[in-house]
């Protein structure tokens, strides 16, 4: 059993600069070499460097920003993630913004069919279609992308064998006006902050796999922005809200999925190594670390 770690410093998906360091900052925390102690076998690779994929002007987009720089990177990371998931390899996609998730998505989808379901676990719901963002951030429309819900010619590449209803959010609590409408129109699955103090995070994850995979023979695909935490345990993030997850219950969850026997890939991403002091950094990029090794299986015990 191998994991590939696939490093992606992007960060054209949003407008701060800093989370094009988040896979750097974490490797250099480390993180090859604990999952490698764990007894794993590690592949290492890098997506062709965003700069090299930047076209030279961008289309007419209204007030999106860099659609088809991102639609480049995107599509890179896809032919990587499918790629490692072809070779049954855990796929890790180290962020980089989560407008990745639209390549990484795609990737694993290509390899394991309409049978994957996806978690995402995040602050925000980021099924802003390019109409209804506010922003022009295109991490903040990710899902809507992927799922072709944003049915953009640029992003014609992606292919449509994703089930909305193999679909489950944890952890919402700012979503957009027209998001809700989105997520209420298409009757996706979300479980907010209100679902975690309510059930506790334990009942939250069963729900979510008795929703979209009741035998646990299907695989999952786990999207983590690492602002579904709250700003206490993450500060080092361009969007952070408060009254979020906390450490435990991230880490439960991860290790809850590990249970599953199910991962086939993960994202990391929204790390930004730039935003707060080297405290800040430090305990935001040793809890993206510590996620990640929860959600391949370390244990306590
Ligand atoms: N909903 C807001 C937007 O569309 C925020 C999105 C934040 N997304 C993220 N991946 N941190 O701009
Ligand atoms: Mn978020
Ligand atoms: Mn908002
Ligand atoms: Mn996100």
């Amino acid at each position: 059993f191998s994991v590939s770690l696939i490093s992606a410093p992007f960060s054209g998906g949003q407008g701060k600069l800093g989370t094009e360091y988040g896979a750097e900052e974490m490797l250099k925390f480390g993180l090859a070499n604990q999952i490698e102690q764990m007894g794993y076998v590690v592949n290492q690779l890098s997506i062709e460097a965003p700069e090299n994929l930047k076209p030279l002007s961008e289309p007419e987009s209204g007030n999106i920003k860099n659609i088809q720089w991102v639609s480049n990177v995107c599509k890179e990371l896809s032919s990587k993630v499918e790629q490692e998931c072809r070779a049954r390899s855990l796929a890790i996609t180290l962020g980089g913004d989560h407008s990745l998730g639209i390549g990484s998505l795609d990737g694993s989808s290509k390899a394991y069919g309409d049978d994957l379901c996806v978690l995402w676990v995040d602050a925000h719901a980021d099924i802003n279609t390019f109409d209804t963002t506010e922003s022009g951030n295109i991490h903040g429309c990710p899902v809507a992308v992927a799922y072709r819900i944003e049915k953009s010619p640029i992003f014609n590449w992606v292919q449509n064998n994703l089930r909305k209803d193999r679909l489950a959010y944890i952890g919402l609590r700012d979503i957009d006006r027209e998001e809700m409408k989105i997520l209420k129109d298409l009757n996706i699955k979300v479980f907010t902050m209100y679902h975690i103090d309510k059930y506790g995070i334990s009942k939250v994850f069963d729900m979510a796999m008795e929703y979209m995979n009741p035998n646990l023979d299907r695989p999952i695909h786990l999207s983590f922005d690492i602002d579904c935490l709250d700003p206490i345990y993450a500060p080092s993030t361009g969007t952070p809200v408060r009254g979020g997850m906390t450490s435990r219950e991230g880490h439960f969850l991860c290790e809850a999925i590990s249970e599953t026997g199910c991962l086939v890939a993960i994202d990391l991403v929204e790390v930004n190594p730039r935003i707060g002091d080297t405290d800040s950094l430090s305990i935001t990029v040793e809890m993206g670390c510590s996620l990640i090794r929860c959600a391949i299986g370390e244990s306590l015990l």
